[in-house]
This record gives C-alpha cells, sequence and structure tokens, in this order.
C-alpha cells in the first residue's frame, strides 16, 4: 500500500522561527518573493524541518496585480494593499512579456529549487482569477466583500475585460513557472466562496476551465490543483466542469463529492482545519485521523482547509506529520 502523502499550504511562512529571521531583515514581503536564493531557502524550510512530501515555490498570489504595474504592498500585521483600480486603463498590459519580465526572479528560483528537490515534486501555484480580482477591485483584504461585489454587478463588462488580461497573465505565467521545472500548479481561488448561480460560472468556473484546458494542451504531464474554497455545493458543479488532477477541499463540501472524485480518478487535498492544528491535543489526533479514514478509498493527499496560521505549534506540525506518515490501513 502507498503511503500517504502531506503537505501544508502556507508551509513556508511566519510559524516557523526561521522564516520569522529572514523577514525581519527584508521588510518589503514582495522584495523577499523576488530575491531568488533566499525564496529558495524559505520554500525548503519546512522540508528540512517536517521532511513534506511537496516542496512550494515561496512567493504570492499578489505578483500578478504588480506585474501589471498595480502598486502592491504588504504592511505589517495588516496584510496586502493595492492601490484600488476601476478598468483596465489603470494597468498596463500592452506587452505581456514586460509584465512578465516585472516578475522574472520568480522562475530563477524555480531554477535553483528544482536543482534542489530531489525526490520530492515541486509545486507551482497562481491565484484564482477571480481571487486576484477581488484584491485588485478591494485595495487588499476585506471583510464585506462589497466592492467586488457591487463591481461586477455593476460594471461587468469592465470586469470581463479585467478578467480576460489577468487570465492571459496568469496563464503565460504557469507555462514559464512549467518551463522552469515545477511539476505541479495549484491555483488558490480563495474567494469562489462569494458566489453563485451565474456569477460563479461566470467568475469562476469559466477562467478555471481556461486554465486547465492551456495547461493541459502545454503541458499535458503537469499535475493540476485546484482549491475553489468556500464552494459548498459548487464543488461538484467545478469538478464536473473544470479538469484537474487533484481538488483542494475545505471543511465544507458535499458528500456525492468523493464518489465523483473516485470514478474520475481524481485525488483529493485536504482537510484539516487549521485551528484544529493550533489547538492540538487529543482533538487533533482525532480528527487526523477521521481524515485518514474518510479518504482511505480515494487517493488523497494530506494537507488542512486553508493557509497553516502563523499561531501553530511546530510540535503539532511535527505530531500530523507523524501521524500521517505512519498510518496504517485497517
Ligand atoms: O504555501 C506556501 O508556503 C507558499 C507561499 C504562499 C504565500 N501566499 C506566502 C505568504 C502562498 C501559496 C500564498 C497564497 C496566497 N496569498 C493566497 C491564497 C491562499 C489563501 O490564503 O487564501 C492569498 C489570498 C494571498 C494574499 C496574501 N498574501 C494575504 C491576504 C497575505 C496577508 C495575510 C497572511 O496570511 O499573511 C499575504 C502575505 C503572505 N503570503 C505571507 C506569506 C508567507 C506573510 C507575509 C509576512 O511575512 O508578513
Amino acid at each position: 500500500m502507498n503511503k500517504k502523502r502531506i503537505w501544508l499550504m502556507r508551509q513556508a511562512g511566519r510559524y516557523l522561527p526561521e522564516y520569522r529571521k529572514i523577514r525581519k531583515k527584508e521588510p518589503n514581503f514582495l522584495d523577499l518573493c523576488f530575491s531568488p536564493i533566499l525564496a529558495a531557502d524559505i520554500s525548503l524550510q519546512p522540508i528540512k524541518r517536517f521532511d513534506f512530501d511537496f516542496i512550494i515555490l515561496f512567493c504570492d498570489i499578489l505578483v500578478i496585480p504588480y506585474a501589471l504595474n498595480q502598486k502592491v504592498t504588504f504592511k505589517k500585521n495588516h496584510g496586502p494593499l493595492l492601490d484600488p483600480i476601476s478598468s483596465i486603463k489603470d494597468l498596463s498590459y500592452k506587452n505581456m512579456n514586460q509584465n512578465i519580465n516585472k516578475i522574472s526572479p520568480v522562475f530563477e528560483t524555480i531554477n535553483i529549487l528544482n536543482q534542489k528537490k530531489a525526490e520530492k515534486n515541486l509545486i507551482g501555484f497562481c491565484g484564482g482569477v477571480f481571487t486576484v480580482l477581488n484584491y485588485m477591485i478591494e485595495g487588499g483584504t476585506s471583510k464585506t466583500h462589497s466592492k467586488i461585489k457591487s463591481f461586477i454587478k455593476l460594471e461587468k463588462r469592465k470586469a470581463l475585460d479585467l478578467i480576460q488580461i489577468i487570465l492571459e497573465l496568469t496563464i503565460e505565467y504557469l507555462k514559464k513557472q512549467i518551463d522552469h521545472g515545477v511539476d505541479y500548479i495549484q491555483v488558490f481561488e480563495s474567494w469562489a466562496g462569494l458566489l453563485d448561480n451565474e456569477e460563479y460560472e461566470t467568475f469562476v468556473i469559466e477562467p478555471n476551465k481556461q486554465i486547465s484546458k492551456k495547461i493541459r494542451e502545454y503541458s499535458p504531464e503537469t499535475k493540476i490543483i485546484h482549491f475553489p474554497r468556500g464552494s459548498r455545493k459548487n464543488y461538484i458543479y467545478f469538478l464536473n466542469e473544470v479538469e484537474c488532477d487533484v481538488i483542494s477541499l475545505d471543511n465544507n463540501y458535499p458528500e456525492e463529492l468523493l464518489k465523483i472524485a473516485k470514478e474520475k480518478k481524481i485525488i483529493i487535498q485536504g482537510n484539516l482545519n487549521p485551528l484544529d492544528l493550533v489547538n492540538g491535543g487529543p482533538l487533533l489526533q482525532k480528527k487526523t485521523l477521521e481524515i485518514l479514514e474518510k479518504f482511505k478509498d480515494v487517493g488523497h493527499i494530506f494537507n488542512l482547509s486553508h493557509g497553516i496560521l502563523p499561531e501553530t505549534p511546530i510540535e503539532n506540525v511535527e505530531k500530523i506529520v507523524n501521524l500521517v506518515k505512519n498510518y496504517e490501513y485497517t
């Protein structure tokens, strides 16, 4: 029987003292993403500590707005801040090569990781197009998402024009990541759950379908992971419409999804709640074992239902890695 594989979303990050040490010396987060030697070191930090089965590139989904010449900064204890835009006129995108060149250090990070990855698989990534648009319109993290919700209703044409530009650049960006040696790509559609019905179809299904199609054509051997977080019942719709090798689950999905994934031979990734990993104790063990049992008859990669939280104790991560790696099927 194959061993279960495990990695954690945002596995390189603030819960690691060795990350915080590097971060302290580099006040500008994007500069860190564009420093290949440091970014490669950070990508490998969680592998050295926990021997995870996958390396994920250290970068951020917001390099795409940056490449389009939107101002992007990361404020301490606050998260990203973007100068809000309202149409494609606020961006610069006439020449795709120029946009890609702005973020080309990322490909150098991939080169370094490709030389060091040994038997591990390397995951590249991007934001889902709607999720990236959300940050571009909101200007940062938002509780209500009122701006993006109104924008796609009242300014649909402008929203679709922006979606097209972000989509084209994202596909180019992923192709370049593949050229430089990533084995998997993951699309983080973190805000898919804001939409339903036609809006879900237009802004979530359609762009993700295009990404899968173009990447499959370009590189059939590259594995595609989709994470349309918050999709609830629409997880089924997504799986039926968008081609992928792996579907990443949060904590709210229809049971029927397991059957469909099994039939389509799609691997399930997930889905421990990051708060359970913070809390630890007997409940962490119980939840971890429940997940291992739940997905034992489908292909499964153990992961969280969202990114790891900065307050996560290291020993809890060690605990689940041991549980997963030593798990014997009954
Ligand atoms: O998984 C990994 O370890 C790879 C690196 C990675 C980062 N961001 C590094 C990061 C990945 C895959 C991301 C994805 C990302 N970035 C998403 C999708 C996943 C999700 O969480 O929904 C989103 C929405 C972003 C945008 C973003 N970047 C936000 C909202 C924030 C601030 C809040 C937070 O969680 O820190 C960031 C900053 C960020 N991205 C940090 C890291 C390590 C922390 C920056 C710091 O050191 O201050």
